[in-house]
């Protein structure tokens, strides 16, 4: 292997860990979370085999949308810290050997963003056309992304008499793309936070940032052709700058978010397909829908990816299965009202939908760590944390960090009505489930973690080879290989709490004698003559194999 190849392309080889700043650690006692409380827990995140962190919005905001609603872009929230601190942390990452990208919310700003203040103060206002207006409203373009809260997504301005867009809630009005000063903005932001240090962006919601539907009239230029000159616009400031976008669209459009074969646009898309289908193999204890989204995804151009993930900070959006495959899963992972939200998507965590700690969850993150492309993990999953279903909508799983079994789970030692979110209680609370017992218990989740992290980072044909699916006979056994510069890896895991027995093919030709290295436990392996091995699953088993070729060094 050539492992010298993987740095350049860093993202393909990441480990990205998704934190919100105000609610990781509180380091001034003030009950939120802040750079300082999170500069201290770099080593931390380090010690887990992070490379890349993701910084939610921590800008100035009114946090109607817990930042999300952003009305400065080129600031630091003061309650979390200042850019000193802010770059003490990118520096401190860095050393570290992690990366550090950061939120770039383009759809939208906030209303209380001065841009639209000015905008909708008079309709000949400089800044009007910086967002999208109409004076009758439409039923484009479609869809409501939160329909408990907006039916609508045209809001009445009354005071200038028309009505802007708003793809997300009504305090969030939408960029107008299309005009150039709004672009020349855009790329001011990209390059400022790149100048203070990052490595790339995460940006937010990019279908709806390029879309078109009922605002056609109003844009010259391909939307593409934008998000490529962005894209350009940031190599030209820093070569390596990655950019990971939020695209939870429809299998045909997927690819043009690359840059179709030239993969000049996102370098890397969060695969919403493959999670949901993920999410429905796990609930059926079946691997066919994972196997036939696999079948069916483009392939990425070389240089670009997937970023697979289990569950992030928002729903789990379930939106792109049929009303029965979404009933399964609500079925399996949310069987109780409160659980679910907009009718398509679950407002819980990995490790309570999973049941806790135990076989299920290990093997649901070892195959997403094995899985093609790379992986993203939300704060706290490395421990198994669960979510608060007290606190409404979205915001359930967005928990404050449990470091330890103290007052606060070690967040915060201001008192806990001061807490900027209240904390997990119950089975997935502190006293149950938290940083400092797990560090100190050997076969911990945490500690299997840091441990499966290791193996992922160092077996490279995962996030860079070519991946096959392997045929078995065992429909809950979900089998995989991934073949690079000649390295072959073998996967395989049992979806069902029933053992499963089944023979793999290793890929390699019939006769040529190889060894296999198992990569997570001390088991051997004895493969046939015909360039198969036979295998036997416990419930919720899994396994992680490297084929070992004449002449090879063998692992370590
Ligand atoms: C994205 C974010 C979500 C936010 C929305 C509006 O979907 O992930 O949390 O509310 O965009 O910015």
């Amino acid at each position: 292997m050539r492992l010298d190849q993987t740095s350049d392309l860093w993202w393909k080889n990441a480990v990205i860990y998704c934190l919100d700043v105000e609610t990781y650690l509180d380091g001034d006692g003030d009950g939120v979370g802040d750079f300082g409380g999170l500069i201290r827990q770099i080593d931390y995140l380090a010690g887990l085999g992070v490379t890349c962190l993701w910084l939610m919005p921590f800008y100035p905001s009114p946090n109607r949308d817990d930042g999300y609603d952003i009305s400065d872009y080129f600031g630091v929230d003061d309650r979390l810290g200042d850019f000193g601190d802010f770059v003490d942390l990118v520096r401190t990452a860095n050393d570290r050997g992690i990366k550090v990208i950061v939120d770039l919310v383009l759809n939208h700003t906030s209303d209380e963003h001065p841009w639209f203040e000015e905008a909708r103060a008079r309709r000949d206002s400089p800044k009007r056309s910086f967002y999208v207006w109409r004076d009758e409203p439409s039923d484009e373009p479609k869809g409501i992304a939160f329909p408990d809260r907006e039916t609508s997504n045209w809001e009445l301005d009354e005071d200038t008499g028309q009505y802007y867009l708003h793809r997300f809630y009504r305090f969030q009005p939408d960029l107008n793309l299309a005009n150039a000063a709004v672009r020349d903005e855009i790329a001011k932001m990209v390059g400022f936070w790149l100048q203070l240090g990052v490595a790339g962006f995460r940006m937010d919601a990019v279908p709806f940032m390029l879309e078109l539907d009922g605002i056609a009239e109003q844009v010259e230029g391909d939307p593409h052709g934008w998000l490529r000159s962005l894209r350009a616009f940031a190599c030209r400031r820093t070569g390596d700058t990655m950019l990971l976008g939020e695209v939870n669209t429809g299998l045909k459009d997927l690819a043009r978010f690359f840059g179709d074969e030239d993969g000049d646009q996102l370098n890397m898309q969060f695969a919403f397909l493959l999670n949901q289908n993920l999410w429905l193999a796990l609930a059926r204890e079946d691997a066919e829908p994972l196997e036939a989204t696999i079948r069916s995804l483009p392939q990425p151009p070389p240089d670009n990816g997937w970023a697979t993930f289990l569950r992030n900070h928002d729903e789990l959006s379930l939106d792109k299965l049929t009303g029965p495959q979404r009933e399964e899963v609500f079925a399996a992972f949310g069987p109780e009202d409160g659980m679910r939200l907009y009718g398509h998507g679950l407002r819980r965590r990995t490790a309570s939908m999973l049941g806790g700690d135990g076989p299920r969850l290990r093997m649901a993150w070892s195959l997403m760590l094995s899985l093609p492309g790379t992986p993203v993990i939300f704060m706290g999953d490395e421990i198994g944390m669960g979510e608060n279903l007290d606190i409404p909508d979205r915001m359930s799983v967005r928990v404050p960090m449990q470091w330890s079994d103290d007052a606060n789970g070690g967040f915060s030692t201001a008192p806990a009505k001061e807490l900027v979110r209240p904390m997990t209680g119950g089975a997935f609370g502190p006293a149950k489930v938290n940083v400092a017992a797990q560090r100190r218990e050997p076969d911990s989740l945490l500690n299997w973690m840091e441990r499966l992290i290791r193996r992922r980072k160092e077996s490279p044909e995962f996030g860079w080879g070519a991946s096959e699916l392997i045929e078995t006979t065992e429909p809950a056994l979900f089998a995989h290989r991934c073949v690079w510069q000649g390295s072959v890896v073998v996967a395989a895991h049992n979806l069902s709490g029933e053992s499963v027995r089944c023979t793999l093919e290793l890929g390699v030709q019939k006769g040529e004698k190889v060894q296999i290295d198992d990569l997570l436990e001390e088991r051997r392996h004895e493969p046939g003559t015909d360039g198969t091995l036979d295998v036997e699953l416990g419930p919720y088993g899994y396994l992680w194999l490297r084929v070992r070729r004449q002449g090879e060094r063998a692992l370590s």
